[in-house]
This record gives structure tokens, C-alpha cells and sequence, in this order.
């Protein structure tokens, strides 16, 4: 088999260091790539982005299964744009993308089916959002309509914020965030508790769930500084108690996948539902993201013992008997692999994946400048040969002339598996400190809650 991942960064770096493990694999190409994929031998960097070239280049290469890592892809309905040529691709389709890439959509989702969310209001009208805030106080969270790469949202702690975040989100200023030409903003019940990021495989109907996990969005030691895309994460999270597991499923993930489908556009991919867990047991689902967190997926990696192809290939499986049906339908299976007409893979909901028992945990390693203006070019050394149990994957990182360079914001995820969760912390810190770029930022506390729970 020969598959494509599309993306660039830490969570495609480990999606394709797994699938490149499976015995059934000839090839994985990683588009665009990275650094880090540039450096591993069983992966192969290819510079596309293009959803159109991506698709053309899938075809003539005759791509089994192609999995899509960010979000800007499914937002620019890469998967619809791969099915409607019969190709097989991992990743929910642009509508149903939506879950993700419009608050104001996913927050009346959630309503309409149910599922537990905080409170919300919804505004194109500065001034009416103005009155709510005065209305409702803070602690409010302000959160704009669109995909904002992680920087939509502002837990106003005074109403001075809030009033501030909403000018900004709605004052007509180019904000960086992508909407449908209309600024919006969702106004919402501040939740206290703890997050954890929740996420499963789903072919549309059922779902299998992912190691649980939990990341680290701030950008400094004790949760201070700005809000990042996550600056660690580990595997497994205690806070995710069976209990807490089993009502996730029951209260945010089934009635989610099967809302969407009775809504006529069934969600197949990665779907991860940001938790937040209060004390008293009761969850909520602060967001929903299209795809697998970054840097979560990292050490849900470093986890998983089942073969990563066998599970998406099942995942699809669905999906590859609706396009045959289509082209028989059609009288026109030319297009379609008579190799994957005969394949048969097991229901998604009969595979039990199979974990490692050891926790993992992954360092960022940010540049200098990161959040806001990251700064590129610096030199990364001190890169360790690979080594058991310990993982450099790569996100913002390129090679020149067998040189690393620093590309963007988050450059590195040092990630360790360990017989305990503080051994893997010491033996990813310990990797962490031989590397060095001019600048480099990190947390030194990631997996603190974990540990003292
Ligand atoms: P989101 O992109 O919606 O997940 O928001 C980013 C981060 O803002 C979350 O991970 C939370 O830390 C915080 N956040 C979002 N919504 C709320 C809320 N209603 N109450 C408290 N914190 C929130
Ligand atoms: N680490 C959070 C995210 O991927 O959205």
C-alpha cells in the first residue's frame, strides 16, 4: 500500500511515523512535510498543498488511503474533492468539517441533539453583544465564528476584556480569522473544571476511542501566559476516570455521530471533543475539533500497539462500498481498485485497539517570538539519533543543506514513553535539554496535573 498524510506538523510527523510501521505499507508520503519527516528514512516529503494537485498526484500514483491532519484542508473540502474520484481518504467532508470550522454551527448542533455545552449566545451585532456581556458579567468567554488556528477565543476574566475582545472580533479589522464574510461571535457561560481532550475514530456510524490525553495550552510553567496550540501533552489522563469515559461516549460522542448522520451529513474521521470535566463529575463539550489534536497525537502515538492502517482502512471501509455502489450504479468501475474490491476489513466497532501501558508524554519545543510573531531561520542541534522509547517528532523545522532550520511556532515535540508518567517526563526532559535553537521556548512542567492527581 502507498499512503498519503496531508500536513506539516508535530501530529502528521507521528501519524505517519505509525502508519509507516505497518508490515502492509510500501510507502507513506507526507504533504507537505517537514523536517522531521525529511529525516526519516521510511517517510518521503512531498511539496504539495493544493487540494486539486494533491488529488491528481493520489490518483496517478494510485494512493490506497490518504489521512488528512489539520483542519484548513477539510474546511476547503479536500475529502469531498477525493471521494467524488473515488479515491479512499480518511477525514470528515466539508459539511461536516463545520463541527469545527464555525462555532455558531457546532454550538446549535450541540443544542439541537442535546449534548451537553456551556450556555451560549451567538451576535453579528456589536452592540447586542455588548448588552449580553453588561448583561451576564464575567468570568465570560468570547469565542469568534471561523477557524482561527487556536486564537478565536478569549476567556475574559473582566467585562473590560470581554467588551474589548468583542470590538476587536467584530470591528470590521482584518482579525486573521476565516469566516463566510460575516463576523460572528459566540458569547458564552464560563465553565470551571478540568479539560481533556477526548477523541475517536469514526466511519460515520460508530467510533472507537483513542487513548485519553490531556495538553497544556498555555504558553509558560504554572498555566501563565498567553493561549497556544498546545505546548505538551500526555497519555493516558487520569481525569478521564471509566466512569467519565463511558459518559463521554454516552452523552457527547454517540449522540453526536448520530445526530449528524439523521442530519444527512454523517461525520467519518477523527473527532475530538474538547472536555470540560467539574468536579462533581458532570462534563461538558467545550469544542469540537475535525481531526486529532496537536500535540496530543504525538504521545497517543507512542501508545498505540494496534496497526494504524488496519484501523483507518476499517474506518473507510464504509465509505469504499457507498463509491462502489456508486460506479456499479454508474456502469463505470474502471475507477475503482478491483484489489480493494475483494479486501475485507473488520467492522470498526469489533476493533479492540491495543495500548501500550505506559504513560507518554510530549515536550514542545517553540521558537523564540511564539505565540505571536514566531521567529524562523534559527539552527537546531543537538537532534538525538532515535532511540527506544524516545520520539523527536518535528512540526515548524526544514533542512537546508542537512542542517535543521526553525520554521515556525511549535518546531519540535520531544516525546517519551516511561514506566511511570514521571519517568517519561524525565527521560523526554533529559532529550530536551541536548537540543538546542537561539530562543527556544518550553514548558517545565508539562504533565504537573496528572502527576499530582
Ligand atoms: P476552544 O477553542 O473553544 O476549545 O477554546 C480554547 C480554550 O479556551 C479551551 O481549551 C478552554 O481552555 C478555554 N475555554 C473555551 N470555552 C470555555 C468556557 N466556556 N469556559 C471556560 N473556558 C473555556
Ligand atoms: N491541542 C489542541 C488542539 O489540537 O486543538
Amino acid at each position: 500500500m502507498k499512503i498519503l498524510v496531508i500536513g506539516s506538523g508535530g501530529r502528521e510527523h507521528a501519524l505517519a511515523w505509525k502508519l509507516s510501521q505497518s508490515d502492509r505499507v510500501q510507502s507513506v508520503y507526507v504533504a507537505p512535510g517537514n523536517g522531521g519527516t525529511a529525516r526519516d528514512k521510511n517517510l518521503i516529503n512531498l511539496p504539495l498543498t493544493d487540494v486539486v494537485q494533491l488529488r491528481e498526484w493520489a490518483q496517478k500514483e494510485q494512493i490506497t488511503l490518504t489521512v488528512v491532519g489539520p483542519e484548513a484542508p477539510l474546511a476547503l473540502g479536500v475529502v469531498d474533492e477525493f471521494r467524488k474520484h473515488g479515491l479512499r481518504i480518511f477525514g470528515p467532508t466539508r459539511e461536516a468539517a463545520q463541527l469545527e470550522s464555525s462555532k455558531a454551527f457546532s454550538k446549535a448542533f450541540m443544542v439541537r441533539h442535546a449534548i451537553p455545552t456551556a450556555r451560549y449566545e451567538s451576535f453579528t451585532d456589536a452592540l447586542a453583544a455588548h448588552d449580553y456581556v453588561l448583561k451576564h458579567g464575567a468570568p465570560i468567554v468570547i469565542k469568534a465564528d471561523g477557524l482561527a488556528a487556536g486564537k478565536g477565543v478569549v476567556v475574559a476574566m473582566t467585562t473590560q476584556q470581554a467588551h474589548d475582545a468583542i470590538d476587536f472580533m467584530l470591528g470590521g479589522a482584518d482579525t486573521g480569522v476565516q469566516h463566510n464574510g460575516q463576523a460572528r461571535v459566540v458569547i458564552e457561560e464560563f465553565l470551571e473544571g478540568e479539560e481533556a481532550s477526548f477523541i475517536v475514530v469514526s466511519d460515520g456510524l460508530s467510533s472507537v476511542a483513542l487513548a485519553t490525553c490531556q495538553d497544556h495550552k498555555r504558553l509558560q510553567d504554572n498555566d501563565q501566559g498567553p493561549n497556544t496550540g498546545g505546548m505538551g501533552a500526555y497519555s493516558p489522563a487520569p481525569v478521564v476516570t471509566p466512569q467519565i469515559h463511558a459518559k463521554a461516549m454516552r452523552e457527547i460522542i454517540n449522540p453526536t455521530l448520530k445526530g449528524m448522520a439523521n442530519d444527512g451529513i454523517p461525520y467519518s474521521g477523527f473527532l475530538y471533543a474538547g472536555l470540560m470535566i467539574t468536579k462533581a463529575g458532570d462534563i461538558k463539550c467545550l469544542e469540537f475539533n475535525c481531526r486529532l489534536g496537536d500535540p496530543e497525537t504525538q504521545p497517543i502515538m507512542m501508545r498505540l500497539k494496534t496497526d494504524l492502517v488496519d484501523v483507518l482502512m476499517s474506518a473507510t471501509q464504509s465509505q469504499l462500498s457507498a463509491i462502489h455502489a456508486l460506479h456499479t450504479k454508474d456502469k463505470d468501475s474502471s475507477k475503482s481498485d478491483h484489489h480493494e474490491k475483494t479486501a475485507h476489513w473488520p467492522a470498526l466497532d469489533a476493533l479492540e485497539l491495543d495500548w501500550d501501558r505506559r504513560p507518554a508524554l510530549g515536550v514542545v519545543m517553540a521558537a523564540a517570538g511564539y505565540p505571536q510573531s514566531p521567529r524562523k531561520g534559527d539552527v537546531i542541534t543537538g537532534l538525538p539519533s532515535d532511540q527506544a522509547d524516545v520520539m523527536v517528532f518535528h512540526a515548524g523545522s526544514c533542512t537546508v543543506d542537512g542542517a535543521y532550520k526553525v520554521t515556525g511556532g511549535r518546531v519540535l515535540c520531544v516525546t517519551a514513553l516511561g514506566g511511570t508518567l514521571k519517568m517519561a517526563q524525565q527521560l523526554a526532559y533529559s532529550v530536551v535539554e541536548k537540543i538546542h535553537f537561539d530562543g527556544a521556548q518550553y514548558r517545565k512542567d508539562i504533565g504537573y496535573r496528572a502527576l499530582n492527581h
